[in-house]
Formats: structure tokens, C-alpha cells, sequence
């Protein structure tokens, strides 16, 4: 599979990512955003465990975003199982040099198209942490819709924090 976008290229990860990924995944903003499972300090260990587990799972749910060449992001679902097996969460990060140009509105809206043709899911939804307005305006204009608010749901970096449900059903 490969996406090619105005601005960048979503394509699966290869073993050979692991230098640019732990250079841009080294980003304290960047970890920020994300559970604690994505780690911080990023280091090269850390990229090769992620790669090994990318490049080998089936099916392929974790995508390379790549701008000029390089791998500079992510961007992925994890799929639900039983009774939610027709669901899947979104994530995604960039690295912060990028930020701002329109990239992740561009890669979500693809993505997100891509993943309700290839996998049979009536629903792809996504948790930002309230504090993360780009990240809540990225799913928005890619037709994500606020379905609530999920007060004192999360604890990042030692502060309780909402987060907000966005869905985009079919
Ligand atoms: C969130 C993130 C993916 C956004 O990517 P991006 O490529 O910079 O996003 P875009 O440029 O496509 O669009 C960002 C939108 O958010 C807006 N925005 C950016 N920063 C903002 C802020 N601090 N407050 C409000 N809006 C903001 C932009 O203005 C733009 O909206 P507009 O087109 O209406 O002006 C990126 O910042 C990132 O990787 N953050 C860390 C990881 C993360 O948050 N992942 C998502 C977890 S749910």
C-alpha cells in the first residue's frame, strides 16, 4: 500500500526507518500527545522494537508518514476485537518541524478513507487529550465528529486531563 499525497507519502514502515524515526520521535511535545506506551526519551532500541513489530504485523496497520524521502511521522489504527471488531482507534504523530503546513489534515482525511475501504470497520474514532486543540481541528476538518467529552479520563506527565471522542462512522 502506498498513498500519495500532495505533501507527503503514507507508506509501511521499513527496518531501515529506524534512524530518521528516533531522531523525530525524540520530541517531548510530540510524547506529550500520546499515551505512555510511546516512549520518551526515544531511542534507537526503541525504533527498532517498534519497526520489527510494524513490518511484521498482519495485517499492516501501522503506516510511515514520509515527506521528501524521509520518514518524519506515524500513523496508524488499532483494530477492535468481539463485539468491536468493526471499530478501530486512530493515532498519528509528525514531527514537529512540520507542523502547521496541512500535512496531517491531509494524511487523516487519506487515511481514514483508505482504512474503511480495506478493512470491513463501520467505525474509526480517536482520543485526543482536551489540551491538544490541532490534533482535535486536524480530525475535524477530516470529517471526525465530537461525540463527547471524557472528563478526568487521562493522566499525562503527572496531570489529569479530558479527552475528547471523535468518530467517523459508516
Ligand atoms: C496534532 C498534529 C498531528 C497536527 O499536525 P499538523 O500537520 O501540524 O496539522 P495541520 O497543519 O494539518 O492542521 C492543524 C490545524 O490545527 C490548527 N492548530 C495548530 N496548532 C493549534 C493550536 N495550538 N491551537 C489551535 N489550533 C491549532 C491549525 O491552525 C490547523 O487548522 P486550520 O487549518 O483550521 O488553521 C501534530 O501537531 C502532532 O503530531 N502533534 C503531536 C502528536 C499528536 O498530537 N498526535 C495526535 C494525538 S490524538
Amino acid at each position: 500500500m502506498q498513498l500519495t499525497l500532495e505533501q507527503c507519502t503514507i507508506r509501511p514502515w521499513q527496518m531501515n526507518d529506524a534512524k530518521s524515526l528516533a531522531k523525530h520521535a525524540n520530541n517531548r511535545r510530540v510524547w506529550l500527545a500520546l499515551r505512555d506506551a510511546f516512549p520518551h526519551p526515544y531511542t534507537a532500541n526503541d525504533a527498532n522494537k517498534f519497526l520489527q513489530n510494524a513490518t511484521t504485523a498482519q495485517p499492516t496497520t501501522n503506516f510511515c508518514i514520509e515527506v521528501d524521502g524521509v520518514a518524519v511521522g506515524g500513523i496508524g489504527i488499532h483494530l477492535g476485537r468481539d463485539v468491536h471488531r468493526h471499530t478501530a482507534e486512530f493515532g498519528y504523530w509528525l514531527a514537529e518541524e512540520f507542523w502547521r503546513r496541512g500535512i496531517m489534515t491531509e494524511a487523516v482525511g487519506a487515511f481514514t478513507d483508505f482504512c474503511f475501504d480495506k478493512f470491513s470497520l463501520h467505525r474509526i474514532y480517536a482520543e485526543p487529550f482536551a489540551n491538544n486543540p490541532a490534533s482535535a481541528r486536524v480530525l475535524e476538518k477530516a470529517g471526525f465528529v465530537l461525540e463527547g467529552r471524557l472528563k478526568n479520563n487521562v493522566v499525562k506527565d503527572g496531570e489529569l486531563l479530558d479527552s475528547l471522542m471523535y468518530a467517523r462512522t459508516k
